[in-house]
């Protein structure tokens, strides 16, 4: 059988890589049929929104998602249509794998890491004033309920990954009640509910260090919505940048799978961006589907996708973001190429 997915192709390199992925998808047999829907700068062209009410409709009806990255216009008063998307569908969780690929020089070749971020609160939530002609004011939201649930997120996942280990990255020495509320709630799910998952916490500026002076030490990293961004980044320097490192957002009934990259306009349009990442976030997509609906078809796919890829890194196929010379679709290609038969 077929699983119908939205697919929103976004903005600058989004299109690009978007159609490459979508090639690798169909030549692999994985078992999707695509509705396209808008989001980004490009549903502002057709409409008078970045984020459509028929696109997040349409994500409700199906569940799936795979989305290319979508400007956020700066000063015109809309707000992120990555934020837009993961509020209104409770998308609470992010989840962003990193790991060291052969082929792929870089400083360190064991990372092997996964990043879990709340997605809905935070410094996100959007609550900003003008206290006065001087003085302007973010404010940071925290409920018990939003910290709680992301932490038992972060262990179930744990259990069934087969990983050891959750590490809370945190400030609540300055930031005492949200940050601190964040702590007790993942310590009252490790201590209730997975005392087998070894859980510890590291204060934020002293966990970026210790990411780059050796990543191999984390397994899972639990983080709010603010901390988790940043270091998504930074853990993507560290095995080869933004163009390998996919995401999802998972809610209870609904997920969104795309890149931690953005649009790169400094790029766009130039046929040379990378679309692993995406590609990446495609095969989260199938393993996803694989588990929530028991389909092992999109497993097997998902899994020769991985292995083809793979295999195009370590002959040095490779994008110019990780000094190789192939285009997007030349890349494309190099994958489909090294793909094994079902
Ligand atoms: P960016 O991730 O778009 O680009 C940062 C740098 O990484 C650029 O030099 C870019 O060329 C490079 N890069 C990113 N993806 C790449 C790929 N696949 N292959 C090769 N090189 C790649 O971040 P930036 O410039 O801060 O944001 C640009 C726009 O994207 C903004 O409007 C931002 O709001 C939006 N954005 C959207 C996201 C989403 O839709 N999920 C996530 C992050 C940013
Ligand atoms: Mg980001």
């Amino acid at each position: 059988s077929t699983h119908r997915a939205v697919l929103i192709p976004g903005d600058g390199i989004g299109p690009e890589v978007t159609s490459a992925v979508q090639r690798v998808l169909q030549a692999a047999g994985a078992p999707l049929e695509w509705e396209e829907h808008q989001a980004g700068v490009k549903a502002l062209e057709n409409g008078d929104d970045v984020l459509p009410e028929e696109t997040v409709e349409a994500i409700r009806r199906l569940g799936v998602a795979l989305k290319g990255p979508c400007t956020t216009p700066v000063g015109e008063g809309f707000t992120s249509v990555n934020v837009q998307l993961r509020k209104r569908l409770n998308l609470y969780a992010a989840v962003r794998p990193v790991r060291s690929l052969d082929g792929v020089q870089t400083r360190f070749e064991n990372v092997d890491l996964v990043i879990i971020r709340e997605n809905t609160e935070g410094l996100y939530s959007g609550v900003e004033n003008q206290v006065t002609d001087d003085v302007v004011m973010s404010m940071k939201v925290a409920t018990e309920t939003a910290c709680t649930r992301i932490a038992r997120w972060a262990f179930r996942y744990a259990t069934r990954r087969d990983r050891k280990k959750i590490t809370v990255f945190h400030k609540a020495n300055i930031m005492k009640m949200t940050d601190g509320l964040f702590l007790r709630c993942a310590r009252q799910i490790h201590k209730a509910e997975y005392p087998n998952i070894e859980y510890d916490e590291v204060i934020i500026d002293a966990g970026c260090m210790k990411l780059v002076q050796n990543p191999g030490q984390f397994d899972v990293l639990l983080l709010e919505n603010l901390y988790g961004d940043v270091v998504s980044d930074l853990c993507a320097g560290l095995v080869g940048g933004l163009g390998v490192v996919p995401g999802a957002n998972i809610g209870e009934e609904q997920a969104v799978f795309e890149a931690v990259h953005g649009s790169a306009p400094d790029i766009a349009g130039n046929g040379v961006a990378n679309p692993l990442a995406l590609l990446m976030s495609a095969v989260m997509l199938l393993n996803y589907l694989a588990e929530t609906r028991g389909d092992d078809v999109c497993r097997d796919v998902a899994g020769r996708i991985r292995i083809a890829y793979d295999r195009a890194l370590a002959d040095g196929a490779k994008t110019g973001d990780l000094g190789g010379d192939l285009g997007t679709d030349a890349f494309a290609d190099a994958i489909i190429e090294r793909l094994d038969q079902p």
